[in-house]
């Protein structure tokens, strides 16, 4: 009997109306246009300008998408799992109130934190649940509402995140479609260049830790781009090579888009022609748990079944990782 894979069935996503360009950016901070556009490759980020709304809204609206385009009955959901990080609240996990807001009354749920690999992280735990035979349908959501968390008089940070979500449904397949294969790392003596310092057990809040800003991200975005271009196309080369991929055979780079500059690094190190990156940066920003998913929304259409999908991510902590999945379906 063949052994039972995990594929992707169903994609959704969401975004906030508000678009922050970078010409409003140049009457925020120090910053210009070109600057940003040649160092990252942004053009604007959505923001989720409601202050009443957390992470939350973003994870139910992209969830709500899929439910809609799949015609899908939420109560058949078995688990819904959300990588974030900015949930709504420290203690009690956003997915458990985003299962209920859908309807998904008969999953269990609960939150997955590995910042910018949230999404591939979730894959590989996903896939498990589905491969153990026990579950059908996992949820897997990544959403962040960056702007909760930003600090927009710092110029080092404000251009890069955006606020998104996007969610996709896995289910068996008996076709050896879905997660083939991955190779996820991480590095903890990494968290000292991408954090927020305070507000954990280590510095819980107070008046001291708002004074000195410590509740927004800081990032030595030197020492991170370093770490990040290197490794991002290692992992996606050992998992190439690991399965005997060639150029040729890989038909999609799912990269986290965190800089145009290691997207284009990891795709030249894979021998990949930019046609096959797939990329939105430009329109988003850096939306940590979201970017994987809002691509595969994006480029959802040009997919088709037994596709060679490569992912790859970096993120703070550090973590990082590849993942080769064979894509299960045409889009009419
Ligand atoms: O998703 C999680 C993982 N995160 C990442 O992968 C991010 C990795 N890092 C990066 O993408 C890049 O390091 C940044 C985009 C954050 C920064 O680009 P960079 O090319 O590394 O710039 P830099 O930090 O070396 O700064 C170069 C110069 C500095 O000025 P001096 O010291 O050379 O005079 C900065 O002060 O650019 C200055 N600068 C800016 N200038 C205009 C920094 N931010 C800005 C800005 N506008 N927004």
């Amino acid at each position: 009997m063949n052994r039972l894979t995990a594929a992707i069935t169903a994609v959704g996503a969401y975004v906030p109306e508000y678009r922050l360009t970078n010409s409003i950016l140049e009457t925020m901070v120090d910053t210009n246009d070109e600057w940003i556009t040649s160092r990252t490759g942004i053009k604007e980020r959505r923001i989720l300008k409601d202050p009443d709304k957390g992470t939350s809204y973003l994870a139910i609206e992209a969830a709500k998408d899929l439910i809609r385009k799949r015609n899908l009955d939420p109560a058949e959901i078995d688990l819904v799992i959300l990588g974030t990080a900015t949930p709504d609240l420290p203690v009690a996990s956003t997915a458990v109130y985003v299962a209920s807001e859908i309807g998904a009354v008969n999953a269990f749920a609960y939150d997955l934190q590995a910042a910018c690999s949230n999404f591939l992280y979730g894959m590989s735990t996903a896939a498990r649940y589905i491969e153990s035979g026990r579950y059908k349908k996992v949820l897997l959501i990544g959403a962040d509402k960056m702007s909760s968390i930003i600090d927009y008089t710092d110029r080092t940070t404000c251009i890069i995140f955006g606020d998104g979500a996007g969610a996709v449904l896995f289910e068996p397949s008996e076709e050896g479609l879905g997660l083939i294969d991955e190779y996820l790392r991480s590095d903890g003596t990494g968290r000292k260049f991408l954090q927020i310092e305070a507000g954990g057990s280590l510095m819980p809040p107070s008046e001291e830790t708002v004074r000195n800003k410590k509740h927004y991200v800081f990032q030595d975005g030197k020492s991170v781009f370093k770490f990040a271009v290197s490794n991002m196309a290692d992992v996606a080369a050992k998992i190439m090579e690991r399965n005997s991929l060639s150029h040729e055979d890989v038909n999609w780079l799912v990269p986290h888009q965190a800089n145009k500059r290691i997207i284009d690094a990891t795709a030249n190190r894979m021998g990949l022609d930019h046609s096959k990156v797939m990329m939105n940066i430009e329109k988003y920003g850096n939306t940590t748990s979201a970017t994987l998913p809002l691509l595969l929304h994006d480029y959802e259409k040009q997919l088709n079944k037994r596709d060679n999908l490569v992912f790859a991510a970096f993120g703070g902590g550090f973590t990082w990782g590849s993942i080769y999945l064979k894509w299960a379906y045409n889009t009419k």
